[in-house]
């Protein structure tokens, strides 16, 4: 049994054998401003173990930085090992248990032997946040080569199937977990210009809702967020013309922050997302509002 027992604040197995799932206790006072004072969520992850990929920046290293400020153990992972190691060097120095691992998530073995030495190392995987993600050039569905197509779906899709097969049998066993995938408001609606992209978003969004059905009686939930235009190197890389067009599409009329995803991560990712799977969360300034 992993140690989330404590960190999510009940047994999941609990007196009788009988099953209490995080958050679901009947014991609970919504009626209690103390009650709620406890479920203070600035440790709430004591004691857990968090797993973030494409780590090095941007949304997932804003990611890593809020879940250690909770108070979990953070495995920082990218395929920039370089950049992973200097940049969790840098939150250990702030006070984060953050360390840093290699992982490119199309390589499926990879995914396997990272995880599983993981779990061997630090005792379970209480979050998994699938975050890494890149884009290409701007073209139409038909001028986009095949290779760049397979490429796409490989990083998104593949890469957050590969990490969720390899999480799911420790975070049922354990009767504990949240998965946060990372997909985009382009999976929603599809990008013109970037049809592959929007295609392997699609993908993560239709993956989570089926997988977070799949485990709604296990304790272990499943949630994506679909972030607009966030201020990202990625989104630095685009045209400038294309990020206006994409900026004139938000009732915010601004750019987001990776801060501002990383909050929404960091409550899917937290014991009191608890009644709560198969969703998915927006943070795109009100452009995509279901
Ligand atoms: N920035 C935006 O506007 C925006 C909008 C919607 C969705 N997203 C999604 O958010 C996620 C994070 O994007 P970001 O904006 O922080 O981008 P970013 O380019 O700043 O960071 C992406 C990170 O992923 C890593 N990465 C790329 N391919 C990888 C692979 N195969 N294996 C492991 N790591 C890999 C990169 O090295 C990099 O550190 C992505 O999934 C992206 O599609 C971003």
């Amino acid at each position: 049994m992993m140690a989330a027992d404590t960190a999510a604040g009940t047994d999941p197995a609990g007196a009788g054998g009988k099953t209490v799932l995080p958050g679901a206790e009947d014991t609970f006072d919504a009626t209690s401003i103390a009650a709620f004072a406890n479920r203070n969520p600035s440790r709430e992850l004591d004691g857990q173990v968090a797993l973030v990929t494409g780590a090095a920046r941007g949304i997932g290293l804003a990611t890593v930085a809020v879940l250690a400020s909770r108070g979990a153990r953070v495995v920082l992972t990218d395929l920039d090992a370089d950049e992973a190691e200097a940049v969790a060097g840098r939150l250990r120095a702030d006070g984060g248990d953050v360390t840093a691992r290699r992982l490119d998530v199309q390589d499926e073995d990879e995914v396997q032997q990272v995880i599983s030495s993981v779990l061997e190392e630090l005792g379970g995987i209480h979050v998994l946040v699938n975050n890494a993600g890149t884009t290409g050039p701007a073209r139409p569905v038909w001028e986009t080569p095949t290779r760049y197509f397979e490429t796409m779906l490989r990083v998104h899709l593949l890469g957050t199937f590969f990490c969720v097969r390899a999480v799911v049998p420790p975070m049922k066993d354990a009767g504990y977990g949240r998965i946060v995938n990372v997909a985009s408001v382009a999976g929603k609606e599809g990008n013109p210009g970037s049809g592959a992209y929007s295609a392997a978003k699609a993908g993560v969004i239709g993956l989570t809702k089926s997988l977070g059905k799949e485990l709604a009686t296990t304790g272990v939930t499943v949630n994506a967020v679909t972030p607009g235009v966030i201020d990202t190197t990625m989104i630095r890389q685009t045209s400038p013309d294309h990020i206006e067009r994409l900026i004139s599409k938000i009732p915010m009329g601004r750019r987001g922050q990776a801060s501002e995803v990383a909050e929404m991560i960091a409550w899917a990712a937290s014991p009191r997302c608890s009644f709560t799977t198969g969703a998915i969360f927006d943070v795109s300034g009100g452009r995509t509002t279901y």
